[in-house]
């Protein structure tokens, strides 16, 4: 090694002395800017790890001065949003509907809860966003078998309907073929009544031989006309919404075989708040409330 750099005499910078075939390698210095730079970085990677937790330790790791954590701040989040939850909760057991409605920020808590806790506990039978099948109540209608109040929802929930609870809602559609209360003649009759009452075709004589038989076998739960009783939670025959069906097939099967819809009882499984908030969702969310 000499202390004397050679200089490359095209550009002036200095050698390195390495050289293969006549080719000399240059030894040209690192920008200052990139030096600079480099220097910013270590120093501010020595502030952070003294600042910021950083440092891997045999049990956890180097906490930093200013002690900072994303952990302790979600967990601080979560404990207010629970705070806030509680308040709200606790405000819906028992709340009217109407002092719900008044309350904007109230309303709003229920109907999300309401709506979460119906995907999860309701669609299954009810269908998405509550809009039935056969045997399973639309809910966003404003037709109600058993009452569409929010006290009236309410209760449903709570209790269910034909559910192993002693205050379930019940009322009992007869198998009257299979019990050989009627004859097939005559549920055939009264199949061309149901049809003629909810303005479908229908033949006249067997209609006429019907109304009879309905006015001895039906109207007890069904009411004079037919338009139903909500104390039994026998559905009105006289419209074109039908629980099962309106057909002369469908409307046959459930006389010969009568029905039993099973709607569990919520109260084991829910809170009240929770069971509240479903039913504010149903009442003014979905829309079909009364
Ligand atoms: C296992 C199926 C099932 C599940 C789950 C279910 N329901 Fe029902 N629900 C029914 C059936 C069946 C009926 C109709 C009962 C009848 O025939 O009168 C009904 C009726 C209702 C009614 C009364 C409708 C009316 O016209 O009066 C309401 C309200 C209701 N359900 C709300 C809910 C809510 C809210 C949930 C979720 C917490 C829910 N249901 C979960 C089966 C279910
Ligand atoms: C003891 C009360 C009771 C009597 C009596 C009764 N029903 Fe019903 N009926 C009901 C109930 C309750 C339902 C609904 C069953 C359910 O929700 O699962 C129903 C449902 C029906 C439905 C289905 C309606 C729909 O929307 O799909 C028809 C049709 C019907 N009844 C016809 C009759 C006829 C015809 C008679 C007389 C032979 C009769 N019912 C007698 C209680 C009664």
């Amino acid at each position: 090694m000499s202390d004397s750099k050679n200089i490359d005499e095209h550009t002036g910078t200095a050698t390195t002395s390495h050289e293969w075939d006549e080719i000399e390698e240059l030894d040209t210095p690192m920008p200052k800017w990139w030096i600079g730079i480099f220097y910013i970085c270590i120093a501010w990677a020595v502030g952070y790890a003294i600042l910021m937790p950083a440092i891997p330790l045999l049990n956890g790791y180097s906490k930093g001065v200013f002690g900072f954590s994303d952990r302790a701040r979600v967990a601080v989040a979560v404990e207010k949003m629970h705070a806030e939850r509680l308040v709200n909760s606790e405000k819906l057991v028992g709340a009217s509907i109407g002092t719900i409605q008044n309350d904007s920020d109230l309303l709003r808590f229920a109907t999300e809860q309401g709506k979460a806790l119906f995907g999860d506990n309701c669609e299954t039978c009810h269908g998405r966003r509550g809009q039935g099948v056969p045997g399973y109540p639309n809910l966003n209608d404003d037709i109600w078998i058993w009452g569409g109040s929010f006290d009236d929802i309410k209760q449903t929930i709570n209790y269910g309907i034909r559910a192993e609870h002693d205050e379930t809602r019940f009322g009992s559609m007869a198998a009257f073929g299979r019990y050989e209360l009627l004859e097939p003649g005559q549920i055939d009759d009264l199949v061309q009544h149901v049809l003629r009452i909810s303005g479908q075709q229908s033949d006249a004589a067997a209609a006429a031989r019907g109304a009879n038989l309905f006015a001895e076998n039906c109207t007890s739960c069904h009411g004079d006309t037919g338009k139903g009783t909500r104390e039994n939670g026998a559905p009105n025959l006289t419209d074109t919404d039908w629980l099962y069906g309106g057909t002369a097939a469908i409307i046959r099967e459930t006389i010969f075989n009568g029905r039993e819809g099973l709607m569990p009882n919520w109260d084991t499984r829910l809170s009240a708040s929770q069971i509240a908030a479903i039913s504010v969702y149903v009442h003014s969310d979905l829309g079909g409330g009364e």
